[in-house]
């Protein structure tokens, strides 16, 4: 698949100049994005999860202007992703050439940040990019938290660290929530421990670790119960105490890991992901001495929840109906005391569906050759992302509702429905006809299929 900007030979992005190649595929609809900066916007819904979630870490250094402009090296292999790791696909992820991406999750700037060694703790909130579907809840553009807490073994012999653990477990606020953790912190098929960490120090790192987190989903969703409440809603489960429950995870770079989730409207929602951080990981940053743990989790997801904002492109939005409903606590308040209150839609504009369905190329793998993410076979990813960049925000949901292989040919062709709906206005018969007729244009156009 080409795409035209690559013809250019080069990209500007964030004030450097960087060449582009065959695995270039990050289109301007993309590059931006990067200067919004929502999660540094002052009464921003974004930036009121994170103030809320830093008010939770007292004493954690915060990093909120790391540029997404990394390398592969930083995303991928600082963390020991394997070379065939599915999140490293062209389909996947946003390449500025083969050795530069968009970041697609805050954790690469673990290694670094441990490096810096600037601190015990440390939060990182940060845009982050993903190729992915269109829908309410997906983005190509969301913002992730990441945050890490580490302790200096050569500062003290091994007995006492497990009592400074300990002690600083101790310290921490207790809360009364019922929580649901069946499996054992070590589980060595499953889940196992570190063989350069103790037995003892798995343990109480992880108790930290889990408590710390319990701790911010409490605070995060008694907030959301009470803003609820004030709203109105009867809902039966806002009056039932909250639920929460630690499951079993894989990350390669952390281990044991796990993620959590609460119950939350009836359902099981996953919050984040966690875990041990993986020793080789500090070694080769240069602080063999510190071990810890790290969490990853996303704004949005939490945001929505905490405002009731149905639609994740609400979060884009410039238009003051949906930014003047959010208020930061007063500059002299804490975060801590902000009164969130949930969104109240303006009103629902219709919808508009149109279907488009097509005859996918052949695949051009059997040609050989070529790798890279301009040359890569037809993935439901380029679709989403040609709509996403000719029709933008207009659109809601893109959705595959038919696939037909050709009994003989064995071609296949696939019949998407596209749900033209803008949060801010009603779209004419003829705006919709017009976004339609374009797209169509451009799958035949970038992708190569043949329209049916
Ligand atoms: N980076 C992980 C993700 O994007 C989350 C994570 C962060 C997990 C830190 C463990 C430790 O899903």
């Amino acid at each position: 698949m080409l795409w035209t900007d690559t013809k250019l030979g080069s990209i500007a992005v964030e004030g450097k100049t960087l060449g582009t190649d065959e695995w270039t595929n990050t289109p301007s609809s993309i590059l931006s994005a990067i200067s919004r900066r929502l999660h540094l916007q002052k009464d921003h819904p974004l930036s009121i999860t994170r103030q809320l979630i830093e008010s939770c870490f007292p004493g954690f250094k915060c990093h909120n202007s790391l540029s997404p402009v990394v390398s592969v090296q930083q995303n991928f292999d600082s963390l020991g992703f394997p070379p065939d790791h599915p999140g490293r696909r062209p389909s996947d992820t946003y390449y500025i050439n083969r050795n530069t991406v968009l970041r697609t999750h805050t954790s690469a700037h673990q290694a670094d940040t441990f490096r810096a060694n600037q601190s015990d703790g440390y939060l990182i909130t940060a845009d982050v990019y993903r190729r992915d579907a269109v829908d309410r809840s997906h983005y190509p553009v969301f913002h992730q938290m990441e945050g890490a807490r580490t302790w200096d073994r050569t500062r003290v012999n091994s007995v006492r660290l497990a009592q400074v653990i300990n002690d600083d477990i101790a310290r921490m606020p207790t809360h009364d929530i019922s929580v649901l953790d069946p499996n054992p912190t070590i589980d060595p098929e499953h889940n196992p421990r570190q063989m350069q960490h103790s037995v003892e120090e798995t343990e109480l790192m992880t108790m930290h670790l889990k408590r710390s987190l319990e701790n911010l989903i409490v605070k995060i969703f008694d907030k959301a119960r009470k803003a609820a409440m004030a709203s109105g809603d009867t809902d039966p489960y806002f009056q039932e105490p909250l639920k929460v429950r630690w499951v079993q995870a894989y990350f390669p770079f952390t281990s044991p890991s796990w993620e959590l989730e609460v119950f939350w409207g009836g359902d099981w929602l996953e919050m984040l992901g966690c875990g041990i951080v993986k020793q080789e990981l500090l070694n080769n940053a240069g602080v063999p001495e510190r071990i810890g743990w790290a969490f990853g989790l996303g704004l949005e997801r939490i945001a929505m929840l905490l405002f009731s904002i149905p639609d994740i492109r609400l979060f884009w939005s410039q238009d003051p109906r949906f930014l003047s409903q959010f208020r930061a606590a007063h500059s002299k308040g804490h975060p801590e005391d902000t009164t969130i209150t949930r969104f109240s839609p303006f009103s629902k504009h219709p919808a508009c569906y149109k279907d488009v369905a097509f005859w996918i190329p052949k695949t051009s793998s059997s040609a050989g050759g070529n790798v890279g993410a301009n040359t890569q076979d037809f993935h439901e990813n380029d679709v989403m992302e040609l709509v996403r960049d000719i029709a933008g925000a207009k659109v809601e949901e893109v959705r595959l509702v038919d696939t037909f292989v050709h009994p003989t040919s064995g071609r296949k062709s696939l019949c998407y429905r596209i749900n033209y709906r803008s949060l801010e206005r009603t779209l004419t018969n003829q705006e919709s006809n017009e976004l339609h007729e374009k797209i169509r244009a451009a799958l035949v156009e970038r992708l190569g299929v043949q329209i049916r």
